[in-house]
């Protein structure tokens, strides 16, 4: 390879602080390779148990205390010094305020010390531009986003050129497997859960509405699925006291093949829109944490398939939030020429396609868009 740049990523919009130090070629596109030399992520899990969600206060708090300490340790793991570093990239939105202001400030506080350009990342475009780091993937590609905080389709064609092609009006698809699991008894965090409890239930047996598929386009709604699972939950324990295991088994088994379902046909759509581009080598790619469902995995793979479409889903390490995205989103707006100043402003909503009208609903992880 001939000359390198190697960016520290930082990431602090939600309940993960994370630093990561990825080293790439300077040309231009990911064929010229990628390496990613570490990626720490602390999560905040037990700070936040005993409050049902997560409590922005605490985990700003938590985010000024620990982003040094993750940033020395991802230096340490990657064997190199800041001197080694070209540039700082740090998430700065959309996400939880006081989180990415601790971000931010940090990241700040680091360029001007250490005398090297600041990079401020949109999370999602973090998120979307994964692949290319992962499977350098060329543009344009199809992305599905499906996490606890957010849920979109976007078409990327280029690392500054997000169209939305649709996106939840209300809750993120994790979050209803959250409630679900709530609803139902067990632990969080639900996907899995919800996901293994499925496992032997029946899903015809409770009839869970297909929400939006009626109306035309790429949008999706969750928040209904989860009323209709409490009457199901309610219409079956009144009478008998309760639920056996079979009963919950097959709340599970039937609310995530309505997700499924959903996803499906909504990807069927944005696919068709994203083909219709022509793509050279079509690619379907997916991010966030609900991706790790074994059962929207091989439903979403058959359709892609199915339509001659290679579909991507990168280890889940690097689905869910960490550094590593960021870092790479800052490679490569770094290879655009992009720097940001002393001004650079934390945003709690920052919407990747500054075309499409806003998306509403702000989940328990903050604005979705
Ligand atoms: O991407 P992520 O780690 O964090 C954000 O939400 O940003 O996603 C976490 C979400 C949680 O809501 C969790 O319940 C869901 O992903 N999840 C799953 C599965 N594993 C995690 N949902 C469905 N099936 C799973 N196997
Ligand atoms: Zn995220």
């Amino acid at each position: 390879m001939g000359q390198t740049i190697t960016i520290l990523g930082l990431e602090s919009s939600c309940d993960d602080t994370a630093a990561a130090v990825v080293r790439a070629g300077s040309g231009a596109g990911p064929e010229t390779g990628a390496e990613i030399l570490s990626s720490v992520v602390e999560g905040q899990v037990a700070l936040h148990a005993g409050f049902g969600g997560v409590v922005p206060e605490i985990a700003a708090r938590a985010h000024a205390e620990r982003l040094d300490l993750c940033t020395e340790a991802a230096l340490a793991a990657a064997g190199i010094g800041l001197d080694a570093i070209d540039a700082v990239a740090v998430t700065a939105g959309p996400g939880l305020i006081g989180g990415v202001l601790s971000g931010v400030m940090f990241a700040k506080g680091l360029a001007a010390g250490a005398a090297l350009p600041l990079i401020g990342v949109n999370h999602l475009a973090g998120h979307a531009l994964t692949p290319r780091l992962t499977d350098g993937v060329a543009f344009p590609y199809l992305m599905l986003l499906v996490s606890g905080g957010h849920c979109q389709f976007l078409l990327v064609r280029g690392a500054d050129d997000f169209t939305r092609l649709g996106g939840t009006i209300d809750d993120a698809p994790g979050e209803a497997f959250d409630k679900t699991a709530k609803l139902l008894g067990l632990p969080q965090p639900g996907g899995p859960a919800v996901e293994a409890e499925a496992r032997t239930g029946d899903p015809a047996r409770f009839a869970f509405p297909r929400p939006l598929l009626d109306r035309a386009g790429c949008d999706l709604s969750f928040s209904g699925l989860k009323t209709a699972l409490l009457r199901a939950r309610d219409a079956v324990a009144a009478p008998q006291g309760g639920l056996t295991r079979a009963d919950r088994a097959d709340l599970c088994a039937g609310f995530q093949a309505a997700v499924r379902d959903v996803l499906v046909e909504k990807s069927r759509r944005a696919l068709a829109l994203y083909l219709a581009l022509g793509p050279a080598d079509p690619v379907f790619a997916v991010a966030g944490g609900v991706a790790a469902n074994a059962s929207l995995r091989a439903a979403l793979t058959d359709l892609a398939t199915g339509l001659g479409v290679r579909f991507l889903a990168p280890p889940l390490r690097l689905c869910t939030d960490n550094a590593a995205m960021i870092a790479w989103a800052g490679v490569e707006r770094f290879r655009m020429g992009h720097r940001d100043g002393m001004d650079l402003a934390a945003r709690p909503r920052w919407p990747l396609d500054r075309r499409s009208p806003a998306l509403n609903g702000s989940g328990r992880k903050g604005p979705k868009s």
